[in-house]
């Protein structure tokens, strides 16, 4: 029984931005562990492919943007499968010409900041105000993709980072709330994972740079994201709520410079 616990036969998730790298590779996963999700994202015919390949999931469309869409969302799922057992949050404006904008507080465009907030933080709220009812009843979970962006200072996605801390702080407040209700609340925050979508917006030599700075010898997948993510989703991760799991092969978890000791001890060795 104890070993079934990542199991999630019988549940039901919903996971924003579902048509994108790390949503459609938690969608893929949760469902061969015999979850039911809908797939929720601004990109509707994408979402509608991937559902098209899932068993017994949806596609919705969602604009987080949008306090109606959110909520229909939310009440569309819960009218498809009869239940919610797990609210992913993972959808979050990105792209490169959003990131190319979005660099250090002085040169901040008010409503690149406006936006990133109502999609990032305001729409993730609403979604978890209009699923709260409904993960109670079947003492359900939320898991919120964060970044390591949140945890560390950078001189670039000053919004972006801002918007993640916001979330983390989300997290938190939505675990004390509701845990005893049940309800457990958590975030996953992975450094840079190879996603279509990153690998167009992000230069070569900075993503050398920061696989430079990590522990393991490459950067994480989508696929290592999903697993982080299933399993504080799932009955094994029952303990941990209001919790922060880092998934970024290491990379906040050492002094800083440490590439360069490599290349000093590696050097001298
Ligand atoms: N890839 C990385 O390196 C990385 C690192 C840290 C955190 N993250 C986080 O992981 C999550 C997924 O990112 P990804 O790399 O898979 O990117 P992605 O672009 O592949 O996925 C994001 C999805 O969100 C959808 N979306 C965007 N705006 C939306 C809106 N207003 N309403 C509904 N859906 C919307 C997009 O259509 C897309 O399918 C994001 O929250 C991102 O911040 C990613």
């Amino acid at each position: 029984m104890a070993g079934d616990a990542i199991r999630m036969d019988g549940k039901v998730a919903i996971i924003t931005g579902g048509a994108g790298g790390i949503g459609g590779a938690t969608a893929r996963l949760m469902t061969a562990r015999g979850a039911r999700v809908a797939i929720a994202d601004i990109m509707l015919d994408r979402a509608e492919a991937l559902a098209g390949e899932l068993d017994g999931a949806i596609a919705i469309h969602l604009d987080l943007e949008s306090e109606a869409s959110t909520q229909a969302m939310v009440a569309t799922t819960v009218q498809h499968f009869g239940r919610l057992d797990v609210l992913h949050n993972n959808a979050a404006l990105l792209g490169p010409e959003i990131a190319q904008n979005d660099g250090d507080v002085e040169h901040m465009d008010t409503a690149l900041w406006d936006r990133t907030f109502a999609i990032n933080v305001r729409g993730t709220m609403v979604a978890c105000r209009s699923a709260l009812p409904h993960l109670r009843e079947v003492r359900g979970n939320i898991v919120n993709t964060v970044s390591n962006l949140a945890l560390q200072g950078h001189m670039i996605q000053a919004a972006y980072s801002s918007s993640k801390a916001a979330l983390i702080q989300l997290t938190r407040a939505i675990a004390a709330s509701h845990g005893k209700a049940g309800v457990r609340c958590n975030a996953v925050a992975p450094g840079m994972t190879m996603t279509p979508a990153l690998l167009e917006a992000f230069p070569v030599p900075l993503r050398q740079a920061v696989e430079d700075e990590t522990l393991r010898d490459q950067l994480g997948v989508a696929e290592d994201i999903a697993e982080a993510v299933a399993f504080l989703a799932s009955d094994a991760a029952r303990n941990i709520t209001g919790e922060v799991l880092v998934c970024d092969g290491g990379g906040t978890a050492h002094v800083p410079g440490i590439s360069r000791f490599r290349t000093f001890f590696g050097e001298h060795a």
